[in-house]
């Protein structure tokens, strides 16, 4: 018997027989894992139509039980699941080990469990005898909010699906030249102002060049944000799945809508508008004058406030230097602290925002320019031009995150036939290449323990609906989720793709889009 579980869990015995879940079958769980209990009971109660009570006695021969239990060798996520005729039994050192054995019993019923059943029916799974614990504790996506906005309610369709596939980060990027889209109440202007632009860039193959082609834009105001109150359901919903929000504000780059709100902030100082195109902005943050930290100070206050992850991520990528060579308070900045050139101001930048951060107990982590001019001493680094930035920092002692835009940028095309797909901004990742990924590829083996995972990336300038978002996202999400959890790195991808062939109709019946895999994606 096929279990075709994703990800692959690290050691699957099947058994003989199953279990049957009926009217009468109880959920075990102790207090402390009251919550993961109710979860699986919400989920079988839409699988069943059984109400299944939930009991805090000791688990008994019969039924479901959820056992939190010491020093088992699992780790923080691991669990173990273990079917037979009697008992469905799942133990983990922690409630996100035992969540993560209920998506794991998720997968051992059919597709159509996913959809609520009308009449109360019995459901059977199958034997079997799991040990698992994932490779890497960084499994991510990140969202682009800017370039065009998702609801809530998208998003949280997308924390759902994550949690299906162990997937524990969501990187959520909230701010760039496009548009701000997280409200700062001491600085309102950043959502007043800069939540909007007046236009957006056509769907037209030339505008990925990064050209200012004012030939296609569309004349349709556009905009929207996320209030602080929407920012904590998203953040106790992710929770409630085990899955971190790492919100990343853009500085010193990729800051036009932040200028546009608060001209000082420029070296320049006025004449800034949120952009309508996409590519690279030369106006960026004046890294000269005080106000600038000042303002970051105001900022991450708040996000630090909203946001309980520990690691919190700034940009710093694709910072063009033309405007502090002209400025004369980053001249002087440059004159003041004895550095050599733009990029170590860059480094002087993200130096002093580390310690705005760390003031307030947290971590940065930045796009792997930050390594231009000389790493900050902390910082953790996510390698996104290749691996190359990944391995220098982790050589070096840093902690990387790995999203490689060769395996991981989901906003590539998926098919090496771009006419055959819908416009995407370039490049081609295959869903057999995300399969691939490994995260520790080229990273010195005594190194290694520095990569903390991996990520796909969803970059929106060609993407503006939640179901192009989806199809892009999907399957090649799944394909990351195998690469990051799995115990070893990825080689039969024959097996994957016919593991893959039962979720389809699972994202299916959950309404998840998803690009069908076509000839060429066949092994
Ligand atoms: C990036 O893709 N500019 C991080
Ligand atoms: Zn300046």
């Amino acid at each position: 018997m096929t279990l075709n579980i994703i990800p692959q869990p690290n050691v699957v015995t099947p058994g003989a027989g199953a279990f049957v879940v009926r009217a009468e079958t109880r959920i075990h769980a102790a207090q402390s894992a009251t919550a993961v209990a109710a979860y699986l009971d919400e989920w079988l109660r839409a699988a069943t139509g059984h109400t299944l009570p939930i009991v805090h006695t000791p688990a008994e021969k019969q039924g479901i039980a959820l056992e939190l239990v010491a020093g088992s060798d699992l780790g923080s996520e691991g669990y173990t699941l273990s079917v037979n005729g009697d008992q469905v039994r799942i133990t983990a050192e922690t409630a996100q080990g035992l969540f993560y054995g209920v998506q794991t019993l998720r997968q051992l019923l059919p597709p159509d469990a996913e959809t609520p059943s009308a009449h109360p029916v019995d459901r059977t799974i199958p034997a079997v005898d799991i040990e698992d614990r994932p490779r890497f504790a960084w499994r991510g996506l990140m969202l682009d909010v800017c370039r065009h906005f998702f609801p809530v309610s998208f998003v949280k369709k997308l924390l759902d699906t994550m949690a299906l596939y162990k997937l524990n980060v969501l990187h959520w990027h909230l701010t760039d030249d496009q548009g701000w889209r997280i409200e700062i109440k001491s600085l309102p202007r950043l959502t007043e102002v800069g939540s909007r632009r007046s236009a957006s860039t056509k769907p037209d193959k030339r505008s990925g060049s990064g050209e200012d082609l004012t030939d296609v834009l569309d004349g349709i105001p556009y905009g929207g944000f996320y209030t602080q109150e929407e920012i904590r359901e998203v953040v106790a919903y992710a929770q409630s799945r085990f899955i971190t929000v790492v919100p990343e504000i853009e500085m010193p780059g990729h800051s036009v809508a932040a200028l546009t709100s608060y001209p000082e902030l420029g070296c320049v100082g006025q004449g800034y508008e949120v952009r309508t195109t996409w590519g690279i902005a030369d106006e960026v943050l004046c890294a000269g004058k005080e106000s600038t930290y000042e303002y970051v100070e105001k900022v991450l206050s708040e996000v630090v406030d909203l946001f309980p992850s520990e690691i919190i991520h700034i940009g710093g990528d694709e910072c063009p230097k033309a405007r502090w060579r002209e400025c004369p308070h980053c001249q002087a900045a440059i004159e003041r602290e004895g550095l050599n050139d733009e990029h170590e101001l860059q480094s002087y930048f993200v130096r002093r925002v580390e310690k705005i951060l760390e003031a307030k107990g947290r971590r940065l982590i930045g796009w792997d320019e930050i390594l231009e001019g000389g790493l900050a001493p902390k910082a953790t680094v996510m390698s996104w031009r290749g691996a190359k930035g990944g391995i220098e920092a982790a050589t070096a002692g840093h902690p990387v995150v790995m999203s490689p835009n060769t395996s991981c940028y989901l906003d590539y095309y998926q098919a090496e036939d771009q006419d055959s797909e819908p416009l995407a901004i370039f490049g081609f990742v295959p869903l057999r290449r995300a399969y691939a990924f490994d995260a520790t590829e080229g990273v010195p083996a005594d190194k290694a323990g520095f990569v903390l995972g991996g990520q796909g990336n969803l970059w929106t300038e060609y993407i503006s609906t939640g179901s192009h978002a989806e199809y892009m996202l999907f399957p090649r999400a799944l394909a990351l989720a195998d690469a990051l959890w799995a115990a070893h790195p990825r080689q039969d991808y024959t097996e994957f793709f016919e593991r893959l062939q039962s979720h389809l109709p699972r994202l299916d019946q959950l309404g998840v889009n998803y690009r069908q895999p076509k000839d060429a994606d066949r092994p």
